[in-house]
């Protein structure tokens, strides 16, 4: 996967890097070369990652758990969808997460919000905890998807909503591209076939397309999928 050939100002500091390495920092940036990925990150994913805020349809009150925020520049955008919003970041990248708390240092000071490290597996909190949840660009990276879907079943409240968002293999094979065993791809067909293996009974998946210009000056649709799943609520668990 050759995400890095997206039109960025970042370009020319990766060109020389072996893809595989890139590839390794998107699943969990770290160091000086992190940093320079972070930023790639939030040129290219920032109206994918607004598209699947606006899919949670946040309402006041709700505690809202994110998985792989990155730096979380999007945060105040988050928050001001609805009052009285408590945020809860996870992250398996250090710098992620201390790029996280420095960026949002005025909503941890009012205890808004959380950033916290975990295993990448197993979420610290109780069953039935959060009314929201959001995944964007962290599902490719998932070794058991079917676990890491089933975590997210049981942290959301009957009633929640989890939104869970990624670029469409069919886009990413559109650039040219590296074998890696760092990702999992996934389109509509496959997410289909490893939702039906997990808890989630109810989902809907809207494709979403957005232009994008090549390093060889190509412009291109990027597409993705964000993902909406939902657990029932209490009645309607038998
Ligand atoms: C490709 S970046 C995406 C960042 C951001 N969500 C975006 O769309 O730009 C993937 C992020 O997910 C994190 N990550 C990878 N696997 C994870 C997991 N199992 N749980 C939480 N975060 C994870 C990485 O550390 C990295 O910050």
């Amino acid at each position: 996967m050759n995400v890095a050939l997206i039109e960025s100002k970042n370009m020319l500091s990766l060109e020389s890097k072996n893809l595989n390495s890139v590839a390794k920092q998107f699943r969990c940036p770290e160091g000086n070369e992190g940093i320079v990925i972070d930023e790639l990150l939030n040129e290219n994913h920032d109206k994918m990652i607004r598209q699947s805020i606006q899919s949670l349809e946040l309402e006041e009150k709700n505690r809202v758990l994110e998985l792989g925020h990155g730096s979380c520049k999007h945060l105040p955008y988050l928050m001001e969808q609805a009052p009285n919003i408590k945020y809860f970041g996870m992250e398996i990248s250090e710098l992620m997460k201390d790029e996280a708390v420095k960026i949002n240092s005025k909503y941890i000071k009012k205890n808004d919000a959380l950033f916290q490290l975990y295993d990448g597996y197993k979420i610290p909190y109780v069953h039935n905890i959060f009314d929201r949840i959001l995944a964007v660009n962290t599902i490719y990276f998932s070794e058991n998807p079917v676990q890491f879907l089933n975590e997210m079943f049981r942290v959301l409240k009957p009633g929640g909503v989890f939104v869970l968002t990624f670029a469409n293999s069919t886009f990413i094979d559109k650039l040219s591209s590296v074998d890696s065993d760092v990702f999992i791809l996934y389109d509509e067909y496959k997410i289909k076939k490893l939702i039906g293996e997990t808890r989630f009974e109810s989902f809907d998946i809207k494709e979403r397309f957005e232009r994008k210009k090549t390093m060889q000056g190509e412009w291109i649709d990027k597409s993705y999928s964000v993902v909406t799943l939902r657990k029932k609520p209490k009645e309607l668990i038998l």
